[in-house]
């Protein structure tokens, strides 16, 4: 198989490797909705096993892992309190309000990606008949690529309990997270009710996700999966590759991480570029001017990058670029970005 361009848009552009494709050709499948396919069903146990939970469902991405949870967590009228910049607060069109009639309630999250107990502590609702019925803390692990420290989340999930609060738990990244802090995954898992897990972000699986939970919350989960159309039949040949992804993919996490310390310490040596890493993700900053122009100047050399994001830092108008790396990028490809962008006519100094 050719390698494709180097692409730092997303962990989400991996292409399934011949051993990944190899499994998927050999999976044992059945209908799924039927309960018969055996490869599903190995994916969703594996899956709560290592999360530190009962059961698992085997759904089509995480947008509907989150849906199903927060529907299956909600009824209408109830309220979700989660971060301003959380995934399901920004780009998940809603779909709890949508389809669930429950109210979305974001929070301030800070620099570090976490919010704050005071804040939670304030936005927990007392018992009234004018306002919405407070039942769920929604967080996310990784955010923005840092990981959120077990501590922290334990502080915050206390607190929700306390408040009589459910837990959901958006783990699109929650392996990098583990990684990088060291604790397993099922010391996470145990602090939520319900978590969810991407298979086709850094882990390299081409499509799904894993929703994982108590057994009667994953039957539940499971009703409403399939209300949203998300009730597959022969699935095992994609849960295949998210049980390779599991078993081959969650150690090499780790060359993603050390990748993008090394790409942010190469672009800190390029005057007018200012990095830092988090995880598998680069944030590297360039003088809004010559940021625009970079992502098209880049793909005349076969580089893709994703458009920068503007932001005022005082008095200087900048533009920050998200750079994530993953299993279909080796050093040399972070090499040649960094080349790349050094010979880049637009840059100013910042
Ligand atoms: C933190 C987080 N949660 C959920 C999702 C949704 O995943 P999907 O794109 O598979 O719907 C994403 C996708 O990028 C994400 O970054």
């Amino acid at each position: 198989m050719n390698r494709p361009d180097p692409d730092f848009r997303s962990d989400t552009v991996t292409r399934p490797s011949a051993a990944m494709r190899a499994a998927m050709a050999e999976a044992e499948v059945g209908d799924d909705v039927y309960g018969e396919d055996a490869t599903v069903q190995a994916l969703e146990e594996q899956a709560a096993d290592r999360l530190g939970q009962e059961a698992g469902l085997f759904v089509a991405s995480g947008t509907q892992s989150n849906l199903c949870a927060l529907l299956t967590h909600l009824a209408r009228g109830d309220e979700v309190l989660s971060g301003e910049s959380y995934h399901i607060v920004r780009y998940e069109g809603g779909g709890a309000s949508v389809l669930g009639g429950a109210l979305i309630t974001p929070l301030p999250v800070d620099s570090c990606g976490g919010l704050a107990v005071g804040d939670i502590q304030a936005a927990i609702k007392p018992p009234d008949s004018h306002f919405a019925r407070t039942r769920l803390l929604s967080l996310e692990n990784t955010v923005h690529g840092v990981a959120q420290p077990l501590a922290r989340l334990q502080a915050l999930t206390g607190l929700a309990r306390q408040a009589g609060l459910a837990c959901h738990l958006d783990g699109a990244r929650l392996m990098n997270a583990v990684l990088e802090t060291g604790d397993e995954a099922a010391k996470f898992g145990q602090l939520f009710d319900s978590v969810s897990l991407c298979l086709s972000k850094g882990l390299g699986a081409p499509a799904g996700s894993v929703l994982t939970g108590s057994k009667p919350f994953i039957a539940a989960a499971r009703r409403w999966r399939k209300m949203l159309g998300g009730g597959m039949r022969q699935s095992g040949i994609l849960a295949a590759a998210g049980l390779y992804a599991l078993e081959h993919h969650c150690q090499r996490l780790a060359d993603d991480h050390k990748q993008a310390s090394q790409l942010a310490a190469a672009l800190n040596q390029t005057g007018g570029v200012r990095a830092e890493a988090a995880t598998n993700m680069v944030f590297a900053m360039l003088d809004w001017q010559a940021a625009m122009g970079l992502p098209d100047w880049l793909a005349k050399q076969n580089i893709r990058i994703s458009a920068p994001q503007k932001i005022q830092q005082g008095e200087a108008v900048l533009g920050r670029f998200r750079l994530v790396l993953h299993l279909d990028l080796d050093s040399r490809a972070s090499s040649r970005l960094v080349e790349e962008i050094a010979r880049y006519p637009g840059l100013q100094d910042i």
